[in-house]
């Protein structure tokens, strides 16, 4: 899909992979609307957007409330392309992470995704064309020592992506599940206690930045791809994990946290 002149609404675009994409978006001539809880960060990335020439707004809206993406999807046009990309989530055993916190890395990104991709869903069907675009973490394919409750949440999102990848062929809508390793945002200040969980074997993958990510979620739409994984060292461990399940789910738990 060109991105020139559509409307791209981007989750999670007051900082991090979010911002990053929502530039790049706007710097490809489409309108951005850039949604997250913080006014003060989304004012900041509208107006670096509108610096360079750029066309975007800010919605502000909690993603961990199902009325406030009720009434975000009655409010707001659909888009022509939708990036569902906020995420929190601690990385905790099962039973030291409270109910409440199970709830909220399980509301965004998955409930959030499946919420807001449902309310504007229909219109993009009658139109016959749209893109979605679902920013997952490598952990939705190979899960890592204590993080299960953001492990649950990530493997729910793959399996939304898959499942909606079905019902939509033939219909003109498009779905791209975007997977990158570590990445150079301030999600581990922000998710503290969750870097220290990151299995040895995997700081074998480079860490890559916001904008290299933001690069690979205009690739998605424009070349319509389903799925990316960057950087290549990712894939190359994911498709490990494909042909050698055993050894490498193994070495995932033997170089991750024990208690
Ligand atoms: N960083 C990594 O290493 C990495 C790797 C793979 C995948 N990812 C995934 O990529 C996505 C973006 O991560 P990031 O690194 O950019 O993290 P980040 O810097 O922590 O940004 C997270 C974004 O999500 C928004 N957000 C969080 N809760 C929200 C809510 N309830 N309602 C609305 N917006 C909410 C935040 O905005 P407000 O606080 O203003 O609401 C912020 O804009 C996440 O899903 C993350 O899991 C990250």
């Amino acid at each position: 899909m060109r991105l020139a002149g559509k409307r791209v609404l981007v989750t999670g675009a007051s900082q991090g992979i979010g911002a990053a994409a929502a530039s790049r978006y706007a710097e490809r001539g489409a309108h951005v609307l850039l949604v997250a809880r913080s006014a003060e960060g989304l004012k900041r990335q509208v107006e670096r957007i509108t610096e360079f020439g750029g066309s975007a707004e800010a919605i502000t809206a909690d993603l961990a409330n199902a009325d406030e993406i009720r009434s975000l999807g009655e409010s707001v046009e659909a888009p022509d392309v939708l990036v569902n990309n906020a995420g929190i989530g601690r990385w905790l055993f099962l039973d030291d992470t409270s109910p409440d916190e199970l709830q909220q890395m399980t509301a965004v990104p998955y409930q959030a995704a499946l919420l807001l991709t449902r309310a504007f869903l229909g219109d993009m069907r009658e139109r016959g064309s749209g893109w979605i675009v679902n920013v997952n973490s490598p952990v939705s394919r190979l899960p890592i020592p204590g993080a299960t409750g953001y492990a649950s949440a990530r493997w729910a999102l793959r399996g939304l992506t898959a499942s909606l990848r079905l019902d939509l062929r033939g219909t003109g809508v498009g779905i791209s599940e975007v997977v990158p390793g570590k990445v150079s945002s301030q999600y581990f200040e922000n998710n503290p206690g969750a870097e220290e969980r990151i299995p040895r074997i995997a700081k074998l993958i480079p860490t890559v930045t916001p904008d290299r990510v933001a690069d690979a979620m205009v690739a998605a739409v424009e070349k319509e791809k389903a799925e990316i994984h960057l950087p290549w060292q990712l894939k190359a461990f994911e498709l490990s994990g494909r042909i050698f399940p055993g050894l490498t789910s193994y070495l995932t738990w033997k170089t991750g946290t024990h208690r």
